[in-house]
């Protein structure tokens, strides 16, 4: 038998250390690291250690061969099932990660009522909240009376022995993680070894009896219990609950997916009755909309397979500063800096002595550089105080070199803008000829000089008009 020895893991990594420090080496974050022993935890395996055993035949068998019951249980709550992929997997095990305090168990609560609604055996288990608590929350969403079936316990050993009870269970909550213990690890619940232990043991008993389990995690900032990350590995899917400081929106973001895209996204508003699915994500993103002012341009981007149009604000003022100040609210600063070089170099628009601020609307974060020609769009038209045509959209990614380039989905990218009631569009060139009704409002530029002329090109327009 191996003797147990001391380690040091880092609880937001994972990384195993022989030797304390204050800053792990892995991940480069500080006070990190928390002794733990190594019987029965990581690497030793469950059955390892105290009752190590021969190994056991298994059967095995073929690629082809029946497969029981549908292989998802899709709630009906079209955003949960767009990001899961078309509804929970059968036997497979998600795991849900978000800040407290975000909406994951309500998120959760409301799919776990729709779902037992549609006759599936759900069960939801808190190790945060007692049962009153829970049921408090089930009554202000309107869903008390669905057959959910409800536990506050933490103990993995103890939850499986009750879920093995009676029919299998379609799908099992757990709220969270963070909560579970197993008797196969000696240390406190919330540390690596208790997570990934209780983890690896609820993922067994998800694939070994075909029930659906989603793991809820909490993100944490302080690295005094073990982020969502140290199971990331182990599950089959991975979602991110999101949101931003004072907006009433969330985004759920599918970060991985061994059964679906990863690139997919469901929006949410949370309400005073829990959340309300948002089906048309452009309409709020543009919903704080006002008349023309400079400084902003519509981005049609895209995420996932639907398009989102949202509004890029920018303001350039002059600085009074030696190195004026460049920030950045949802988008990349070293693509913004790439952009007023591009600008400065090949455009001749010069920058070096203003302030630069870039903000995409409503919190919103876009990581895609089909953004490139909104965001110079919008500086430009913020520098020299031009307002752009309120009813027009850009997309199209920028080169070094000042070339406009193509981009995907230009035709759903236009689709989406004729819905929502633009008429022009700025693009790149090449692809498929612009749809329907932009053929004449379109402009497709080569190079990023050619929207900058066009857009001074409205000022002597203006001058000549007034
Ligand atoms: P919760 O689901 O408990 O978050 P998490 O499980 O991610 O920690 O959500 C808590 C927040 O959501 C809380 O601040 C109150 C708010 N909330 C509403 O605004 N409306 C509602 O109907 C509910 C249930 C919660
Ligand atoms: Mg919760």
């Amino acid at each position: 038998m191996a003797k147990s020895r001391l380690q040091f893991i880092c609880q937001s990594c994972g990384a195993v250390h022989t030797r304390w420090a204050g800053k792990c080496d892995s991940c480069g974050e500080w006070n990190t690291l928390v002794e733990e022993g190594t019987s029965g935890g990581i690497g030793s395996g469950p059955q390892s250690g105290r009752n190590a055993r021969k190994g056991r035949a298994v059967a095995l068998t073929t690629l082809s061969g029946d497969i029981e019951d549908a292989p998802r249980i899709a709630s009906g709550i079209g955003e949960l099932d767009r990001a899961t992929g078309g509804g929970f997997v059968r036997g497979s095990a998600i795991l849900i990660g978000g800040d407290p305090g975000i909406g994951k168990s309500t998120l959760l609560t409301q799919a776990a009522a729709a779902l037992a609604e549609r006759g599936h055996r759900i069960v939801y288990v808190s190790g945060e909240e007692a049962v009153a608590q829970i049921r408090l929350r089930a009554q202000r969403l309107g869903v008390a009376n669905s057959p959910v079936e409800l536990a506050a316990e933490t103990n993995v050993e103890d939850i499986l022995a009750t879920v093995s009870d009676g029919k299998r269970p379609d799908l099992i909550i757990l709220d969270s993680i963070q909560t579970l213990w197993t008797d196969m690890a000696d240390s406190a619940p919330g540390t690596v070894t208790q997570v990934r232990a209780s983890a690896q043991a609820v993922i067994r008993y998800a694939k070994s009896t075909g029930a659906a389990v989603v793991l809820v995690g909490h993100v944490t900032k302080e690295g005094q219990i073990a982020g969502p990350r140290v199971v990331e590995h182990m599950v089959d899917a991975v979602l991110y609950f999101e949101g931003e400081g004072g907006h009433h929106y969330r985004i759920l973001r599918t970060v991985k997916n061994r059964f679906g895209p990863t690139d997919e996204i469901g929006v949410f508003e949370m309400s005073d009755k829990g959340l309300r699915e948002v089906s048309n994500p452009s309409e709020l993103f543009l919903g704080e909309r006002h008349a023309k002012a400079p400084g902003a341009a519509v981005f049609a981007g895209m995420e996932g397979t639907r398009p989102v149009l949202v509004e890029i604000q920018a303001l350039v003022a002059p600085s009074p500063l030696g190195t004026p100040r460049r920030a950045v609210v949802g988008w990349d600063s070293p693509r913004l800096a790439m952009i007023l070089a591009v600008l400065e170099a090949h455009c001749g628009v010069r920058f070096a002595t203003h302030d630069v601020y870039l903000n995409v609307a409503g919190g919103y974060r876009i990581s895609e550089p089909a953004a490139d020609l909104a965001v110079a769009a919008a500086l430009v038209s913020s520098l020299t105080g031009l307002a752009l045509p309120a009813d027009c959209v850009y997309f199209g990614e920028i080169s070094l070199s000042g070339a406009v380039r193509p981009v995907a989905h230009a035709q759903q990218r236009l689709k989406e803008a004729e819905k929502l009631g633009f008429g022009q569009a700025v693009l790149p060139l090449g692809g498929d000829e612009p749809a329907g009704g932009f053929g004449a409002g379109s402009f497709q530029p080569a190079t990023l000089t050619d929207l900058v002329v066009r857009i001074a090109g409205s000022l002597r327009k203006e001058r000549e008009d007034g």
